[in-house]
């Protein structure tokens, strides 16, 4: 089945005469539940929601993996942590992975006997620092330099090595990249992201290739209580039957976006996997179905950067990517990176693209005449 038909379909109940396609959210503290607990399909809303189930049977579909719906992204990152991390272990993080997976590792899992390595996502460059270690962590692309690195390669040789493999699936979806047939035993998202991509809920999940990681999984969920709403699942879900729609056109914006950017003198460092010229263009060809909404960009300083942005018309002065509105912000204003002041990321939404491009011309021209 073509991956457009499949996401358009993903996880509704087969069809039943008066149900609707996808079933409304099902808002439940307890459920009823008499006798023993396992004659009841749904006992208590920390446990489980029929919502979820669902949506789970939907990721699974796209992921090629059994799935667990989390509270948000860093959900999902903590719940992959605290099921494979033990003190003494070391895990291998990009360096240039987002800044709060990279916080909670050095920080958290530091305290508790975890030893932090790192090294950067282009190149391959965490293949030289495989000895020993339990969990390798990989985002690709890299939020927010967009580097990518081989994730066949990596996992091949972290298995080799004994490694665990964890990806972050984030700025690619499930829809443009597939972790676990490239390997990864792993496959995590933050779902606040293009995935649902309405900027309107907070939420994420893992899949496993090896099923036997999922009542660990749930447990972890169950018990850490990191459990998300009813309503966001079912948003969720409902927002899945347009990824391929909403993907295709961010992709075509961003990659117009980023050859507009390229041709610009006040313009420099502009990433986009898709670029052809981008020196990680073809790596991400090998395993990437779409470059994802996201483009990155440097502007000369913080000031002419903050003037560009505050220019813009139609582009969103907004943190976060994915969403089908245009955003862009001065990464730099959050700390925890290694990027230029002037860095710019701008995830492309599903606008007309001649409008976007009129838009940010009017921007770097008011920026210009400083
Ligand atoms: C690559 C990546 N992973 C994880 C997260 C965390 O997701 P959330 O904000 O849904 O907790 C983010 C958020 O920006 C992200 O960019």
């Amino acid at each position: 089945m073509n991956y457009r038909t499949l996401v358009t379909r993903a996880g509704l109940p087969k069809p039943a005469q008066g149900a609707p396609f996808l079933p409304g959210p099902v808002f439940a503290g307890p459920f009823h539940a008499a006798g023993e607990i396992a004659d009841s399909p749904y006992s208590y809303g920390r446990y489980h929601n029929p919502g979820w189930t669902l949506y789970e049977q939907a990721l699974s579909e796209l992921e090629g993996g059994t799935v667990r719906v989390f509270a948000s992204g860093m959900a999902a990152v903590s719940a992959v942590f605290g099921l494979v991390l033990r003190p003494g272990d070391v895990v291998l993080l990009p360096s240039d992975c987002y800044h709060t997976t990279r916080r909670l590792a050095g920080g958290f899992f530091t305290q508790m006997g975890v030893t932090v390595r790192m090294a950067p996502t282009a190149g391959n460059a965490q293949q030289d620092m495989l000895g020993g270690v339990k969990l390798l962590w990989l985002e690709t692309p890299s939020n927010p330099g967009l580097d990518v690195c081989d994730i066949r390669e990596l996992a091949s040789m972290a298995h080799e090595a004994g490694a665990l493999v964890a990806v972050d699936n984030t700025t690619a979806t499930a829809l443009g990249q597939n972790p676990l047939s490239l390997g990864a035993d792993f496959s995590l998202a933050s779902d606040t992201k293009a995935l649902t991509g309405h900027a309107d809920l907070i939420l994420g999940h893992v899949a496993v290739r090896d099923a036997t990681w999922a009542e660990p999984l749930q447990a972890w969920r169950t018990q850490m209580g990191a459990i998300p709403g009813p309503m966001e699942v079912w948003l969720a879900h409902r927002s899945l039957a347009t990824l391929a729609l909403r993907l295709e056109r961010q992709c075509q914006n961003a990659l117009a976006i980023a050859q507009f950017l390229a041709g610009r003198p006040e313009v420099s460092g502009v990433r986009y996997p898709g670029l052809a010229a981008d020196p990680a263009h073809h790596v991400a060809v090998r395993q990437m179905r779409h470059f994802g909404p996201v483009v990155s960009f440097v502007l000369p300083d913080r000031n002419q950067a903050e003037k560009f942005l505050g220019s813009c018309q139609l582009v969103y002065q907004s943190t976060s990517f994915g969403s089908l509105h245009t955003t862009a912000e001065r990464r730099a204003r959050w700390g925890g990176d290694d990027i230029p002041e002037g860095f710019i990321r701008l995830s492309a939404g599903c606008e007309d693209v001649e409008d976007l491009i009129a838009d940010l011309e009017h921007a770097l021209t008011a920026m210009a005449r400083e």
